[in-house]
């Protein structure tokens, strides 16, 4: 059996900037199914959010209600006044690590304008801004190399519970395929989202929602998770993002005729109008046959930017499109189209990342998360732009303070290990076993097509109900299925059917969730209920995982200082 102080699942943002709070004092693993800097938070483009005020006189109060308005007031309010307070000082405390931000002419921090940010608030390090934090943190990390211990490769499979406690993890070594238990006084999970359940998707492959099902398997509730985000400049086909700061830096939106189609929709805020309001704009524009060339396409063009201005400050999009389509965006528009990018769902946690099981707030003692898996939640029903990163570091912090101090305060609990490990290798010899004629490939590929057409940007009950019964009859299928590499070592094929079986389980949760939401809020849009209805849902959806089936509760959201009114840009 594995042992240490503190065990950390996921090796973004929010999973190194914990390990840094907990190594201060006590011995903290941090596992990874990738290489840490392969982590997805490196693909986050446009910048981080934070009112320093650099370009134009700004407040935390103004990001506050930028943030609540831009989630259609689901967001709890609480938790967003603590995370915008924090900002400013957070950008400082990234640049004296070591991450490089973009400057102005003066020398200060730069700052661009992004989607539903009333000032220009993202600090940025060009385009490449998730990449540069996670390499600054990760540098940090291997400077504290006596007292983090960095599991690469790694693959977390359950957690382990003792009642209202945790006391570990069972892990695989991806490299072996041996199985082990990670017996720890406390666990933090950052393990990200769940972009992959998608065909259209800007998610690295490692988004497949491993950690939020962990936890919904051991009876820990997913809150909000219908609400997934549809970013609205990802790659045609492909779903490669290409940031918005795009946009931010001046770049158009065009549909087939030509057309600045955003004045219909959001004429204060154009093309900078929150992202669920952008997407739905672009899809309707597709939908009436107004895409480029008649296909879901519509042109991002940032021709007018000149050469230079790309090349400093969105150096990263242009060569992503010379490399994948062979467009550069200096000399042609970009073909783009709404991608799923974010789960503003997950576990619930409170404001210190402390995991909570329902909707009184009980806790499960040693159990934390932080990041994109976690549901705080501040982004409510649709996150800005750059208030992810922030998100991931500011609750990072606290969830690694939060889990220190409580695992200085415990011991290590009994942990049954050959029971915990007999469960993870009944998984594996339970797959390599399956005779059956079905395809994971097919059910995986289904599983995306059904999910971004059915559940994507605009859904309605008829669609939803098709979504959830085909889920249900590929997690059928899924069970004759048949592996080809029946090896131990590096056998990645075994592991992407276990992802695949958390994804069909995350999938059919999102779907339930969106069709129990008879409302439109924020990424959740029901043409067959095109309001939102604050009478009746201004609340977080908790679905569980019960002996029969799956049960959806309910609970407040925290208001305390904007009441929900309308949401016009
Ligand atoms: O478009 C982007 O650069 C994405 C940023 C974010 O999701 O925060």
């Amino acid at each position: 059996m594995i042992k240490h102080d503190v065990v950390i699942v996921g090796s973004g943002l929010a999973g190194m900037r914990a390990a840094l709070e907990v190594c201060k004092d006590l011995d903290v693993a941090v596992l990874s199914k990738v290489y840490p800097t392969r982590s997805h938070s490196g693909a986050a483009q446009g910048g981080i959010a934070a009112s320093l005020g650099n370009s134009e006189p700004d407040s935390w109060e103004e990001h506050f209600y930028d943030t609540v308005k831009g989630g259609d007031f689901l967001n709890d309010q609480d938790a967003v006044e603590e995370f915008v307070k924090a900002a400013p000082s957070v950008i400082y405390e990234l640049e004296h690590l070591g991450c490089v931000f973009s400057r102005t002419p003066n020398g200060k921090i730069a700052q661009r304008s992004f989607g539903g940010h009333s000032k220009p608030r993202a600090c940025f390090s060009a385009d490449r801004t998730g990449h540069a934090i996670l390499h600054a943190l990760h540098e940090q990390l291997l400077k504290s190399a006596k007292s983090v211990k960095i599991y690469s490769e790694w693959y977390m499979h359950s957690l382990i519970l003792d009642g209202d406690r945790c006391n570990g993890i069972v892990v695989s070594d991806i490299r072996t395929g041996a199985v082990e238990v990670m017996q720890a006084r406390a666990v933090i999970f950052a393990t990200g989202g769940y972009g992959r359940v998608f065909n259209i998707t800007s998610n690295a492959f490692a988004g497949t929602a491993d950690g939020v099902m962990s936890a919904y398997r051991a009876g820990i509730p997913i809150e909000d998770a219908e609400f997934v985000q549809y970013h609205p400049s990802g790659l045609y086909r492909q779903g490669i993002l290409f940031s918005e700061a795009a946009r931010g830096e001046g770049g158009y939106l065009l549909n087939g005729k030509g057309e600045r189609f955003m004045e219909k929709y959001a004429p204060s805020r154009m093309e900078l109008a929150p992202r669920d309001i952008v997407a739905r704009a672009e899809q309707s524009e597709m939908d009436a046959g107004r895409g480029v060339d008649g296909k879901d396409i519509i042109h991002l063009d940032l021709r007018h930017l000149g050469k230079a201005r790309i090349m400093e400050r969105l150096p990263q999009i242009r060569q992503l499109g010379i490399d994948f389509i062979g467009v550069d965006c200096i000399t042609d528009p970009l073909p783009i189209q709404p991608t799923a990018h974010y789960s503003m769902g997950g576990i619930p946690v409170d404001k210190f990342g402390q995991v909570i099981s329902d909707a009184e707030g009980t806790p499960v003692k040693g159990f934390f998360a932080a990041g994109e898996c976690a549901c705080v939640s501040v982004h409510g029903a649709n996150r800005l732009g750059t208030n992810s990163l922030l998100d991931a570091v500011v609750f990072g912090e606290r969830a690694g303070k939060v889990a220190l101090e409580y695992a200085k305060t415990v011991g290590h609990a009994p942990v049954n290990e050959s029971h915990e490990k007999t469960k993870v290798l009944e998984l594996f010899e339970e797959i390599f076993q399956q005779d059956g004629g079905e395809c994971y490939n097919d059910i995986r590929n289904e599983m995306k097509t059904i999910m971004t057409e059915n559940c994507g940007v605009f859904r309605d009950a008829d669609r939803l109900k098709v979504c959830i019964e085909t889920i249900q009859n590929l997690r059928q299928r899924y069970k004759k299925g048949k592996v080809t590499d029946k090896g131990k070592v590096f056998n990645t094929e075994v592991y992407e059917i276990i992802e695949l079986g958390n994804m069909l389980g995350m999938a059919e949760v999102i779907a339930t969730a969106a069709l129990a939401r008879n409302e439109s809020r924020g990424g959740h849009h029901r043409t067959d209920f095109p309001k939102r209805d604050d009478q009746n849902f201004l609340k977080h959806s908790l679905v569980y995982l019960t002996d029969d089936g799956m049960e959806i509760k309910y609970k407040p959201v925290v208001i305390t200082k904007h009441q929900p009114a309308e949401r016009t840009y």
